[in-house]
């Protein structure tokens, strides 16, 4: 009798501030592991240097947790696939490192991953039959993309921002309101008690499916100034409602025009921005006006995570697409502007 044999795949990712390791069998999530670090929230904002040495010491026992919780040994693993890029290099090198050891050690293939590419993965996780082609609207701390993906999970990328990401624009202007970081949580949550009619702010028209979120973080700050003191205490919760609205009617705008215009089978939301109750809200409903299907990971499949980057290691693995030991990783996703 022929012994069926599974794939297993150990998944590490560490591109910014998060240390995950998750592991896949037989395209199942079995275990999804995430350290994050707190060191960064005295700086109000990510420092690089932390960032990497906060991985060297999580990385060892978030594998092995993982793995444990998998209930798969390293000898059962198929594959190591690790993060390649985009993200801070330091953070980077030491899941790639790690990864390649392992990979020797054990004479497992390794599978380097883009990270943009696994958060458009991440909607596969919980739907293997999505109709293709399908829309992606990745929105996270570093990135706000437009992603076409085709049946043979060939990813195009149609749109991209010129400058801050959906979430940096909402950690910027929490950061003015002197809220804690990442300030989008927080946002989300005061919006909930404001009036996202109370002001608006200005935000770019552009060509194609391009974003721009600079300006209206600027609006908000020369708004912010133009007030006397005690105008943000007093308006908190209004001043978190309408800046979000204006980001999430943005993000809509652009990606309404990519639907009227593309025409996908479907679309789908993902990246941490994706946890954004109104966003996840105006995504839906934008959804059943021009009559598509729409897909939004869980929660932990939306912010950083390995998980993701085990569902991308799969489909490469199918596809016997594997990384050789000198791979390097990329700080910036190759053929997209700056
Ligand atoms: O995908 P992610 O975890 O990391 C990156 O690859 O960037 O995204 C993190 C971003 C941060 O900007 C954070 O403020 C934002 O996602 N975020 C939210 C919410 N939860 C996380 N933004 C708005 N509302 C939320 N509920
Ligand atoms: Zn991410």
């Amino acid at each position: 009798m022929m012994q069926h044999s599974s794939v297993n795949i150990l998944a590490i990712e560490s591109s910014c501030d998060d240390t995950a390791a998750a592991v896949l069998c037989d395209g199942k999530i079995r275990a999804n592991v995430v350290a994050g670090q707190e060191v960064h929230r005295l700086y109000g904002g990510v420092i690089p240097e932390l960032a990497g040495r906060a991985h060297q010491s999580n990385i060892l026992p978030v594998v092995q947790q993982a793995l444990f919780k998998a209930d798969v040994k390293a000898e059962e693993l198929s594959a190591i696939a690790f993060t390649r890029g985009p993200g801070l290099m330091g953070s980077l090198l030491v899941g790639a490192g790690f990864a390649k050891g392992l990979s020797i050690a054990l004479d497992k293939p390794l599978i380097g991953i883009d990270h943009l590419q696994a958060h458009v993965s991440a909607v596969f996780i919980e739907h293997e039959h999505i109709p293709r082609p399908m829309l992606c609207l990745l929105v996270s701390g570093g990135h706000t993309q437009l992603v076409m993906v085709d049946g043979q999970n060939r990813m195009n990328l149609i749109g991209t921002t010129l400058d801050d990401a959906a979430g940096e624009a909402l950690d910027k202007a929490a950061k003015l309101l002197g809220l804690p970081y990442p300030g989008g949580p927080h946002i989300d949550r005061l919006a909930k008690e404001g009036n996202e009619k109370a002001f608006s702010f200005s935000s770019a028209r552009l060509p194609d499916y391009q974003f721009s979120f600079s300006g209206m973080k600027t609006s908000l700050l020369y708004f912010l100034r133009a007030q006397p003191a005690g105008f943000i205490e007093r308006n908190l919760p209004d001043i978190c409602a309408s800046f979000q609205e204006q980001v999430v009617q943005y993000l809509l705008q652009v990606t309404g025009k990519a639907i009227r215009n593309l025409k996908p089978a479907s679309i789908a939301l993902s990246g941490g921005v994706s946890a954004n109750s109104r966003l996840r809200k105006a995504f839906g409903e934008m959804a059943q006006e021009h009559d598509i299907p729409a897909f939004i990971p869980s929660f932990e499949y939306c912010t950083d995570n390995a998980a993701m980057i085990a569902m991308a290691a799969y489909q490469a693995y199918q596809q016997g697409s594997f990384s050789e030991l000198d791979v390097m990783p990329y700080a910036r996703q190759p053929n997209v502007p700056a």
